[in-house]
């Protein structure tokens, strides 16, 4: 083969090597915009939750896409080593209306929770009909993460009302739900062993909230939560105490409550464990209710401890999964244009 034409050969598949390998990774995490996944598609897993097992992280949502089939609910799952790079697993959940709830019916909010004893994952979801009044939560389960799930059955937690739930599992692996129980406020209730069912309450905080999350950092309980403005984002507010069975400090904002907190909703708070230190990450959706394939996500590390607890202004920011540490990312503007 004559030298030149080898060359060109050579610096061709190069270039074809390094798109196909890294075009899509990236390293950074940009609250607000549109977050691609492997395959270079906005992810699709609003309202979510987040699991690790082993090193790897699952997050499932709810999927979104435009084009949907109308008569089905869908639950996505994605996994990631690092947080930032997420790999599409498919939709795990493809539902019909399983308790005759008529057309516009709802599957919110869904979280996973892994039972070591049953080696089953076991999914809750918000359970509801268009006007929201069937309030309860859904289970549906599977042998493996990324599906398929089978639905089991619907209930109200302890006969309690129930709408936005959020998922905690404590430092030593015990798991509860997060439940909006109107008018009374959120309950914080463990899960049975076989996590089958809601089996003790915890505390009832007496405070209208919903997209309850909790995260247990240094000794201290924090529960965030957002007001009840449908999807309108509000001022989210948050509380401590030295026990999930409280007492819960009064509410305070999390965030300038002129941003509402930078327009978006809590969904959830994420550990992350370093080898040098421990990063709390708040979860958190921008919805777009018109045009809810485009809703956002924003996920930034928390200023936290002492009983204080403060989510800095969204930036683009980079997480070292090993040390635990994050940063700031300047970003040109181009970088900035290409995922707004
Ligand atoms: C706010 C909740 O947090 C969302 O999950 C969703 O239920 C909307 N309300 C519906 O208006």
């Amino acid at each position: 083969m004559h030298t030149l034409f080898k060359h060109q050969l050579l610096v061709l598949s190069l270039i074809w090597l390094s798109i196909g390998v890294f075009a899509q990774k990236q390293n950074v995490i940009r609250p607000g915009d549109i977050w691609p996944d492997e395959d270079g598609k906005h992810i699709q897993a609003h309202g979510g939750g987040i699991i690790k097992i082993g090193k790897t992280y699952y997050w499932y949502g709810e999927e979104r896409s435009k084009g949907l089939d109308t008569n089905y609910r869908y639950v996505s799952c994605y996994s990631s080593k690092d947080l930032m790079n997420w790999k599409f697993r498919g939709d795990v959940v493809k539902m019909s209306d399983p308790e005759n709830l008529g057309r516009r019916w709802v599957l919110e909010r869904p979280k996973v929770f892994y039972n070591k004893r049953t080696k089953k994952y076991v999914m809750y979801f918000h359970l509801d009909n268009s006007t929201y009044k069937f309030a309860r939560v859904g289970i549906a389960v599977s042998d493996k993460p990324d599906g398929q799930f089978t639905y089991v059955k619907s209930f109200r937690p302890l006969g309690h009302e129930s709408r936005d739930i959020g998922q905690f599992i404590d430092d030593d692996g015990t798991a509860y739900l997060v439940f909006e129980d109107r008018p009374f406020g959120f309950r914080i209730a463990r899960l049975a062993d076989d996590y089958m069912d809601v089996e003790k309450e915890m505390t009832l905080v007496k405070a209208h909230m919903e997209g309850g999350a909790i995260v247990h950092y240094q000794g201290l309980y924090y529960s965030i939560g957002s007001a009840l403005t449908g999807w309108k984002a509000n001022p989210n507010k948050y509380s401590t105490a030295p026990t999930l069975e409280g007492p819960w400090t009064e509410f305070k904002d999390i965030a300038p409550p002129e941003t509402n907190t930078y327009g978006s909703q809590s969904t959830m708070l994420i550990k992350v464990v370093g080898k040098k230190t421990t990063t709390i990450i708040f979860m958190a959706d921008v919805w777009k209710p018109g045009t809810q394939w485009d809703s956002r996500y924003i996920w930034m590390p928390l200023k936290i401890g002492e009983g204080k607890l403060w989510v800095p202004e969204p930036k683009p920011w980079t997480l070292n999964i090993k040390t635990g540490e994050w940063k700031y990312v300047q970003e040109n503007a181009g970088e900035q244009k290409k995922n707004n």
